[in-house]
């Protein structure tokens, strides 16, 4: 028997718990999914964005725009979880460079006017050494619950990739294999303690004319090793070849370690990674093909039970580069169906000194030049839908499969009542059935085709054609169906998010048609309504495990 006041305690608590996904750390792998400690892991979905830390100056982007704690904030208010932290290697194998203070640093580069703006902004950190400075700003996402990744992005601090770089592959210049391997796993023991340090990524994009299979396998797992023995909570994550484009080696052989649970790969996919494909193409050809390059190269990993993290991707974000346009719309359907985690490029607003240039630009930063503002904030309520799961395979409230409709061009999903678009975190539950209809979950209502140019309705009428709907197109994201005076028609938006049917567009040869208002994506979901995870604290974590257990019971 329980009294009315703990009851009522317990709800409260509940409330909170069962509308905010709980994060326990450490993270392992389940299969294909990162998972935390709680009740035999729960799915957590990172959703990162890269924070720079490797350019010349050695130091977190930023620093001289805004203080430290505030930037943590922001990144949790834009809906992140996580930072993936870049770093150049030398930052932990050189004693000079890791002495040197920031002011030094700024100042060796002529960025006087960088100096002074870290010592109004962040007094407690201009006069620390490289090496402090970068656990400060660890700490300062640690107290925030900002969850990071540690990235090896380059050796010899400056802008990263080319070939030629020195920077590429083992035995390049800057690349001495043993120096890296001693060097990551220092990092690893320096960051033991921090508990929202939860994954290390050994090196970014190798490269260049030396990589070479036999070469990879030796050397990361040679890391990997090192970095569990040092830190055996972190999830090493490993990249591929070709600029993180190709871990396809990895079909026929897997790598070998002596440890489980904690091996993650990482891919890296941009607009720019195909040339100008997006705009001399056929939208949908480009996308079918395209991704079908990523399904073998890196996609195939899922299927294999790994986690693949999307580390890089990223867009100009003034909405002006039409070949990003494309890419991120087909990009944003896939790493949705496959319910990805990720890492956008970036953060930055504008750096101290990159490639030559003083307070450089960065269009395709989430902040404007002075890191006070979103660029734009569209974006980021287009991508708002990514930074939740879509699927919890452990969900211990009951766990509901069902399929959601989305739509990249807007950020949207298909409700039901009214049908019209809306935010993804109020979507319909629908049932994809093998007659290709799609049925509102529970009911016998499914979605039909009015007409060309009307709106779709709900009917019960549900064997008509009018009722069947099929992925078309090489890029499979058009939904159509053929009206009952026998029109093929797909799906469509119109004007304020209404859903209407209209003539199917670009499905082949038109370089210059965008096919994006039609583009959508039936996807697999278990979350009803599922917010955002936030990290909990030790003993509300202690007490969101115990209503865990004993909630069900006092409910019975
Ligand atoms: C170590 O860092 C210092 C300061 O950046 C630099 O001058 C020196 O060349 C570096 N040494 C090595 C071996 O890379
Ligand atoms: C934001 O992005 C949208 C879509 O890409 C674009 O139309 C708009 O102009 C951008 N806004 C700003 C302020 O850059
Ligand atoms: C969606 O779920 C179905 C049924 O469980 C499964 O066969 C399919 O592979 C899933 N699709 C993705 C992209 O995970
Ligand atoms: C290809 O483009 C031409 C001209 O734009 C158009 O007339 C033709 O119908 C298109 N072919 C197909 C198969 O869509």
């Amino acid at each position: 028997m329980v009294g009315a006041f703990p009851l009522t305690f317990l709800l409260f608590f509940a409330a909170i718990i069962l509308h905010h996904q709980t994060v326990a750390l450490p993270l392992s792998v389940n299969s294909r999914w990162i998972v935390d400690d709680q009740n035999g892991g729960q799915r957590v979905k990172l959703s990162c964005i890269n924070w720079v830390s490797h350019l010349d100056a050695a130091v977190a982007e930023g620093l001289s725009k805004r203080p430290v704690d505030v930037i943590s904030k922001k990144i949790l208010a834009m809906g992140f979880n996580c930072v993936r932290l870049t770093y150049p290697l030398f930052l932990f194998t050189n004693d000079t460079l890791a002495s040197t203070t920031v002011r030094q640093s700024l100042q060796k580069l002529g960025l006087s006017a960088s100096v002074a703006g870290v010592q109004v902004n962040n007094p407690s950190i201009v006069d620390l050494s490289l090496l402090n400075a970068f656990v400060k700003v660890v700490s300062n996402l640690n107290e925030n619950n900002v969850m990071v990744i540690l990235d090896n992005h380059i050796s010899k601090p400056g802008w990263c990739c080319n070939d030629n770089d020195g920077n590429g592959f083992f035995g390049d210049l800057y690349f001495d294999p043993e120096v890296w391997i001693k060097g990551i796993r220092r990092v690893a023991a320096i960051f033991k303690g921090y508990r929202n340090v939860v994954g290390m990524s050994l090196r970014n994009e190798l490269r260049g004319y030396r990589q070479d299979i036999q070469t990879w396998y030796k050397y990361m797992q040679k890391c990997a090793e090192g970095v569990h023995s040092a830190n055996p909570d972190v999830l090493v994550i490993l990249s591929g070849l070709s600029y993180d484009r190709d871990l396809s080696f990895l079909r026929d052989h897997p790598v070998t370690l002596s440890f489980s649970k904690k091996l993650v790969f990482e891919v890296h996919w941009y607009g720019f990674s195909d040339d100008d494909d997006w705009i001399m193409g056929n939208s949908n050809q480009v996308c079918g093909r395209v991704i079908d390059t990523m399904t073998n190269k890196a996609g195939f990993l899922l299927d294999q039970g790994y986690p693949l993290f999307v580390s890089e991707w990223g867009v100009d974000q003034r909405g002006t580069n039409e070949n990003d346009n494309r890419y991120l719309n087909c990009f944003l359907g896939w790493v949705a169906e496959n319910d990805l985690d990720w890492a956008l490029w970036t953060l930055v607003g504008s750096y101290y000194f990159r490639e030559g240039v003083v307070g450089m630009e960065e269009f395709y930063g989430v902040l404007n030049w002075n890191w006070y503002e979103p660029r734009n904030s569209s974006f980021l309520e287009k991508i708002s839908p990514l930074q939740s799961p879509f699927q919890a395979p452990d969900d211990l409230l009951g766990v509901r499969q069902h399929k959601i409709i989305f739509h990249p061009s807007t950020g949207l999903c298909l409700q039901g009542q009214p049908l019209m678009l809306g935010p993804c975190s109020n979507a319909e539950a629908w049932d994809y059935t093998a007659q290709n209809t799609l049925t509102v979950k529970g009911t016998n209502y499914c979605l039909q085709a009015n007409g060309l140019h009307m709106q779709v309705k709900l009917g019960t009428m549900c064997t008509d054609e009018s009722s069947k709907w099929e992925a078309i197109s090489a890029s499979k994201m058009h939904l159509s169906s053929r009206t009952n005076d026998g029109i093929v028609v797909c799906l469509d938006i119109h004007s304020k998010n209404n859903i209407v049917t209209n003539r199917c567009k670009c499905l082949s040869n038109g370089t210059s048609c965008d096919p994006a208002s039609q583009w959508f994506k039936v996807i697999n979901s278990t979350s009803m309504g599922v917010t955002k995870p936030v990290i909990l604290s030790n003993a509300l974590f202690k007490l969101s495990k115990l209503i865990h257990q004993w909630l069900p019971r006092l409910m019975v």
